[in-house]
Order: C-alpha cells, then sequence, then structure tokens
C-alpha cells in the first residue's frame, strides 16, 4: 500500500550560517507540515532566530536549502519571500515609533514591516493610492486585535503587550501563508499572552496559515503544537510533541533541565 507524502509548508535541509567564527546554524533540516502549528525551542543562542533570519530572507545563508509550498527560497531577499506568502515577526517588535498604529499597518501591507524607514516617505502617496480593501482589512486587523481605539496613537506610545499585537496584526496585512512567529509572547502580561494564544490557533482554524513559533514557555507551546523542533547549539536535537521530548535524555540535558 502507498504511504502518503507528508505535504510540508516548509522544508529546510542542511541549512548553514556562521557570524565570523559562531557557527549559529549548524547543519538544520527540519519540516514544518501544511496546516500546523509547529514549534521551535531551545536554550539561549541554540540559533532559533537565526534559522528565522535566515528562512525569511533577513540575512543569506552560508549553505543549505529552503523549499517552501514547492518552491526553492534559498537566499531569496526578504521582500520576494514575504510576496510568496512566508511573513516573519521579530522577537523585539519593530514598529517605526513615528508613525501611528494605523500608518504601520498599511505600510505593512505589500513588504516586510518596520525594515526601512526612507518607505515611510512614500506612505502618502501609497495610502492615496492603495485600494478601499486595504484600508478595510487593516480596520478589520485593527479590531481583531484590540488596536482600533488606538489607531492615531504614534506607535512607540504603545505598551510593550500592545506593540506585539501590532506586530501579528501587521504582518497579517501581507496575507501570509506561512507566518514564522519569534516569541510572540515574550514580555506580555499572562491575559495577553491567552489571547495571543487564541489569536494563533483561530488564524490557523479561520485562515488556514501555518505557523512555525518560537517560544520559551512550554506549557504555551505544549497547548499550540502538536509537532515540536529542539534546537541546541546550531544543530537539531530532537522532534516529537513535547510529552515525547520530556522523556528524551538529550532535551532534558541541554534545556528542559535547566
Ligand atoms: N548578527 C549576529 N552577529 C553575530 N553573532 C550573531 C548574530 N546573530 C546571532 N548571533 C549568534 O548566533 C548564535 C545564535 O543566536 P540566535 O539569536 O539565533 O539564538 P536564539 O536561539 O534565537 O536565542 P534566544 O532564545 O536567546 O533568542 C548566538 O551565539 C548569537 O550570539
Ligand atoms: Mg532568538
Amino acid at each position: 500500500m502507498a504511504i502518503p507524502l507528508r505535504d510540508n509548508m516548509l522544508v529546510v535541509k542542511d541549512l548553514r550560517k556562521s557570524f565570523g567564527g559562531v557557527k549559529a546554524v549548524d547543519g538544520v533540516s527540519f519540516d514544518v507540515p501544511r496546516g500546523t502549528i509547529t514549534g521551535l525551542i531551545g536554550p539561549n543562542g541554540a540559533g532559533k532566530s537565526t534559522v528565522v533570519n535566515s528562512l525569511s530572507g533577513f540575512h543569506g545563508v552560508d549553505g543549505g536549502s529552503v523549499m517552501f509550498d514547492g518552491t526553492d527560497i534559498t537566499n531569496w531577499p526578504s521582500h520576494k519571500v514575504a510576496q510568496r506568502g512566508l511573513i516573519r515577526t521579530f522577537q523585539l517588535a519593530r514598529e517605526l515609533r513615528s508613525l501611528t498604529v494605523f500608518e504601520n499597518m498599511l505600510l505593512a501591507s505589500n513588504d516586510q514591516p518596520g525594515q526601512t524607514s526612507w518607505q515611510a516617505l512614500f506612505l502618502r502617496k501609497k495610502i492615496r493610492d492603495s485600494e478601499r480593501d486595504l484600508l478595510g482589512k487593516a480596520v478589520d486587523l485593527l479590531k481583531r486585535f484590540n488596536l482600533f481605539h488606538v489607531r492615531d496613537e504614534y506607535a512607540g506610545n504603545l505598551s510593550g503587550g500592545q506593540k506585539k499585537l501590532l506586530d501579528l496584526a501587521r504582518a497579517l496585512m501581507a496575507d501570509p501563508r506561512l507566518m514564522l512567529l519569534d516569541e510572540p509572547m515574550a514580555g506580555v502580561n499572562p491575559t495577553l499572552a491567552g489571547q495571543l494564544q487564541e489569536h494563533i490557533r483561530d488564524l490557523k482554524d479561520e485562515k488556514g496559515i501555518t505557523f512555525l513559533l518560537i517560544e520559551h514557555n512550554l506549557r504555551i507551546v505544549e497547548s499550540l503544537c502538536n509537532h515540536v523542533v529542539v534546537m541546541a547549539e546550531g544543530t537539531i536535537l530532537a522532534e516529537g510533541n513535547m510529552s515525547a521530548l520530556r522523556e528524551n535524555e538529550n532535551v532534558v540535558r541541554a534545556y528542559l533541565g535547566g
């Protein structure tokens, strides 16, 4: 009997990235099955953010390959990756402080958010030119994330938690099919962390978005992710569900035990 192949949104093979002498990512291979929230965990400095930076074209890689929904996107620039529907958020929210919340949303619609402030110069023209549905989409997302009442605030004045919400809302302006979330719950209060979890689950269920989630709170990982990838020192240590990983001696020694 034929065994059906797993349908992967992302296939990473032998990824490598060094900074000077530091092998931040040293031969990493893993898959993200379509329609899942896949977890990526591991100790500080394991290379998790470097993996996300590599996948999203934030910087080039030294070796290996990245297949996104059947297309080889290795070393593609971030705007091209984003146009395909692979969108990331940042470990530290990167809102454009001197733009309003609403302006941040509009600016995010066709490019990776928060990377070049010169783009702000073109914002007025862009708003003029943009279609009604873009504005409508921004309004819907701001309401969804409970940010509509602060739409005219400067993004720099938001609370830490609101910035995390804006980061997620902004990423959604680009209609992602795969979202890479780098610690979206870090530093937010437990109530908001709970809301963010529900948002992520709803986005998977309603919009069919696939997620790769970096998160240090393992209760959250356990509740959201069936499949979890563990990194340490630039390599993959283990994969599986959280209960299997808790039994894995290597994982306990490198991460869970500490
Ligand atoms: N731009 C950079 N320049 C130099 N070294 C870097 C750079 N980015 C990451 N590194 C190094 O690469 C290694 C992996 O870092 P990375 O940020 O990917 O880890 P992480 O798993 O995301 O950690 P954390 O859980 O603390 O966010 C670390 O040793 C880090 O110091
Ligand atoms: Mg990190």
